[in-house]
């Protein structure tokens, strides 16, 4: 995609077109166009593309793969999950969950053994998405089998049948789903089958994402309209919100520790920061603590640009929609897409895009950026329900809905 994208740019397209077999597709390049079909016209261009069919598989009814209002109304039910309050009560159960992560490390230090640092850091972030959204211990560093990072692992496994499935998706709409084995599926659909009636019957409250779709269930029973989350949407917004958190976050602190590794003048001046930021909370890492490490957000950020984990948007046109000023209509039907590494990549807007360089989101450089040219987490009112989460401070959420 971004190969397409520095061809068009080249060309100084606007936005240019290519084929997947007889299936034409849109790549849209300028940022201006970008806002208008992620932002301004977002109602013309408001789906994934994905088939979602709930009385056959239960699982494609999840907030990713939504459409229309169904979308709609399951965004604003699940909106309540990522405010910045619930990240602060949930960030004590992040810490405890960084523990063992590092009695993991000091072992392999001690004995002088590489770390796989992907590997690592997926059991930490699947250790804590267990914990803080769902209340259980996945045991990821005891045991390096344990059932959840095992399935979460294959959940990412690109194997030659996932990759046939996905790309007979690509042709035919019915068979477009996230693919997922029928192992990988049945696990997680009974382990949070389990999780939910448990929760349901011991009448334990906890402060996370069970609860909220629970709590969601009390509501409609109590105000007695049919609003509640049957079994089945809940499951699908359980495997997708585990899903969706454990790879990207991991994802991007191991390549944010591959630079600090080629980097070591900007892992000094981190180190530096925090420990002095620690020092002034009494050697705590407390939340304000991290929320005051400036540096820390501007080499996450720059991270994010260089290694954007999603590193495409795709989107669906619901209705004819026709490109202001070009007289070029693109037809109902047709797939969109944005290439944010291409952007991120794109030396016109970050400048020796090869290079790590923080500095790029400092108070007074981060203005500079053109609006829409850095796209981690998409934009518009489908912008990344997690964003909260990765940055544990609220965006303005969008008056759409
Ligand atoms: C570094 C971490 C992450 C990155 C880079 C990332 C990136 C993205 C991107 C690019 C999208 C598509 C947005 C669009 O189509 O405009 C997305 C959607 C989504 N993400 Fe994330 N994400 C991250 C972490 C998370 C976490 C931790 C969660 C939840 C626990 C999460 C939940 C979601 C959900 C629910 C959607 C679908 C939103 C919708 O369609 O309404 N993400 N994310």
């Amino acid at each position: 995609m971004m190969d397409y994208y520095n061809e068009f740019k080249a060309k100084n397209y606007t936005f240019g077109g290519f084929y997947l077999m007889s299936k034409p597709l849109l790549l849209i390049v300028e940022p201006e166009l970008i806002k208008k079909v992620l932002s301004k016209d977002f109602p013309y261009c408001t789906s994934h593309g994905m088939h979602v069919d709930e009385e056959k598989d239960p699982v494609s009814g999840n907030l990713f793969s939504l459409d229309g209002e169904k979308w709609k109304n399951m965004r604003s039910k699940l909106t309540p999950t990522f405010t910045s309050g619930k990240m602060k009560m949930m960030y004590n159960g992040i810490l405890a969950c960084g523990e063992p992560m590092v009695d993991h490390i000091k072992i392999l230090a001690n004995q002088s053994q590489p770390m796989n640092a992907k590997e690592v850091l997926a059991c930490f972030t699947t250790d804590v998405i267990g914990s803080c959204a769902f209340g259980i211990d996945c045991n990821s560093f005891k045991d390096p089998d344990a059932d959840f990072r095992k399935y979460g692992r294959k959940l990412f496994q690109l194997t030659w049948k996932a990759a046939f499935v996905r790309f007979l998706g690509k042709i035919i709409p019915r068979l477009r789903r996230i693919g997922m084995e029928q192992d990988v599926r049945k696990f997680f659909v009974e382990s949070f089958s389990k999780i939910v009636e448990l929760r349901e019957n011991s009448g334990l409250k906890r402060n996370d994402f069970v609860q909220l779709m629970l709590d969601i269930n009390k509501k409609a029973v109590a105000t007695g309209n049919n609003d509640g989350l049957k079994l089945g949407q809940m499951l699908a917004q359980s495997i997708m919100f585990f899903a969706a958190g454990f790879e990207t976050s991991s994802t991007t602190m191991t390549f944010c520790l591959h630079e600090l590794a080629h980097n070591m003048e900007i892992q000094r001046r981190l180190r530096e920061e925090i420990n002095a930021t620690k020092q002034k909370y009494d050697g705590k890492l407390t939340y304000d603590c991290i929320i005051e490490m400036k540096y820390l957000n501007m080499v996450i950020d720059e991270t994010l640009r260089k290694y954007p984990p999603a590193s495409m948007i795709n989107r669906v046109f619901n209705k004819d929609y026709e490109i202001e000023g070009t007289g070029v209509t693109i037809e109902t039907g047709t797939r969109v897409f944005i290439s944010i590494l291409g952007l991120h990549r794109d030396h016109e807007y970050f400048p020796d895009p090869e290079k790590f360089d923080p500095e790029r989101f400092s108070d007074e450089n981060k203005s500079n950026i053109l609006p829409f040219t850095y796209l981690p987490f998409g934009e518009g009112p489908r912008i990344c329900r997690g964003f909260v989460s990765v940055y544990c401070k609220p965006k303005l959420d969008y008056v759409y809905y």
